[in-house]
């Protein structure tokens, strides 16, 4: 399995209700969402599918350490272990 690429601060967006699928190899090119470039690339990761259930702003990890993704939880603040 490949590491994902991480960002240094989450995403944040003005989220639609529905279900999502919010990208955790950090390769797509329509972040925060999916767009099969961890099957492309081979990385053994998949994406986070949640059912948002009303719209709404959204902080999206992108350090991939949270302990709520995929939502951000201010875990990219403290250096990784
Ligand atoms: S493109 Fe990154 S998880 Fe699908």
């Amino acid at each position: 399995m490949q590491a994902p690429k991480h960002g240094a601060a989450p995403l944040v967006i003005e989220e639609t209700a529905g279900r999502k699928a919010y990208c955790q190899c950090g390769l797509s090119a329509n972040l925060p969402y999916c767009d099969g470039s961890h099957a492309r690339e081979g990385t053994g990761l998949a994406p986070k599918v949640v059912d948002v259930p009303s719209p709404g702003r959204k902080a999206v990890c992108q350090c991939h350490r949270s302990a709520s993704l995929p939502w951000c939880d201010g875990t990219h603040k403290t250096p990784p272990s």
